[in-house]
Parts: C-alpha cells; structure tokens; sequence
C-alpha cells in the first residue's frame, strides 16, 4: 500500500475510534441516583407486584419479584455505600430484602395468595426497616390501596 493512502486509512480509523471511545463514555456517564432507581424502577415494581398477586396472575408476580431483585442489584453495585451512614448499601440491602423476596418467590411458586399477602408485608416492613437504617425514615412505603397502572390488565389471560 502507497504511504499516502496508508496515512489516510490510519486517520479514519482514529477518528472512528475516538468517535467510539467518546460515544462509550457518554453511555457510561449517566448513572441514575439510589433516589431515581428507588422512584422510577423500585417502588414501581413494588405496587405492581401486589397487584399482580392479587390477581393471582403469578408469572406476572414472578417477573415482578425477578424485576425488583436486579432493581436492588442496581443499586447495590451504583451506590454501595451512601454519605449518612458506615453501612454498606448490600448488606443492607441482603439484610432487609433477600428473605421476604425468597419468600414471595416461595408463594409464588406455590399459588398461596395468603403467604404472598403475608410476605408482602414483610417486604414493604424490609422497605421502611432501610430507609430508617439509611436516615431517610420520613419515606414511608405501604401496601397499596390505588393502582395507578390502568393501562395494564393484572388479570390472567383466559
Ligand atoms: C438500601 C436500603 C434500602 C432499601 C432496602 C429500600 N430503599 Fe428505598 N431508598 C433508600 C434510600 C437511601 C433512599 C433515598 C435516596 C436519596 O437519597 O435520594 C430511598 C428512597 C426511596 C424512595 C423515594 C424516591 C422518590 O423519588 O420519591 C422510594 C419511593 C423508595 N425508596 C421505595 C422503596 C421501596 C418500595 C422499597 C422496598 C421494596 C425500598 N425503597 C427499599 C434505601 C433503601
């Protein structure tokens, strides 16, 4: 190959490069705050899932229960340690919310709507037990009384 169309053949691959490079960085500047993913993804999930068991509509509350446990993941692993306090936001997290979230899973598995209930509460109670832990008791999570999801029919598909 000539040198001139050597050099060329370089520069277009850096430009391209780079242009890659900065593109990368962009997508990895975006990190959603412990307050978005709660907000957006967390207590999302959490009243779609009792809406989900209610119905009785349990690989909905299945999907629900896997959704929230990458929620949490997200947060662990973006924000494992959090200004206010010395301890760790997974072990925290493995503290309040790894058990009722096995034990839905367990309901859920075995279609008893009263132990989903039952270990719901236990969740929502892992919610508030945290956000006391993380200075942050003035957010208090409850059982929903309102579905705001009209668009989604919770029931099961005949
Ligand atoms: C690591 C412990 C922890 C657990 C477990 C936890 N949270 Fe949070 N949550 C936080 C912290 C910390 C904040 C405050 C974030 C901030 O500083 O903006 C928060 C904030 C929130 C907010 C406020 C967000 C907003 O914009 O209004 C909601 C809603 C919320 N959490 C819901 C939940 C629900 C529902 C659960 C249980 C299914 C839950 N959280 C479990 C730590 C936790």
């Amino acid at each position: 190959m000539k040198n001139q169309a050597c050099i060329v053949l370089l520069a277009a691959g850096s430009f391209l490069l780079s242009g890659c490079v900065s593109q990368y960085a962009e997508l990895n500047a975006y990190v959603p705050g412990i307050g978005e993913i709660m907000g957006q993804q967390i207590a999302m999930r959490h009243i779609k899932l009792w809406y989900a068991g209610m119905a009785q509509n349990w690989a909905l509350a299945e999907y629900e229960i896997k959704e929230l446990e990458e929620g949490f993941d997200e947060v662990g692993e973006r924000h494992p340690t959090l200004e206010r306090i010395t301890e760790r936001v997974p072990v925290l997290i493995a503290g309040n919310i790894q058990k009722p979230l096995e034990d839905l899973e367990r309901a859920v598995n075995a279609h008893d709507l009263t132990q989903f209930a039952q270990d719901y509460q236990a969740l929502t109670k892992g919610c508030n037990t945290c956000h006391r832990a993380a200075g942050f008791k003035m957010n208090r999570i409850k059982q929903p009384d309102f579905n705001p999801y009209s668009n989604q029919d919770f029931q099961i598909e005949n």
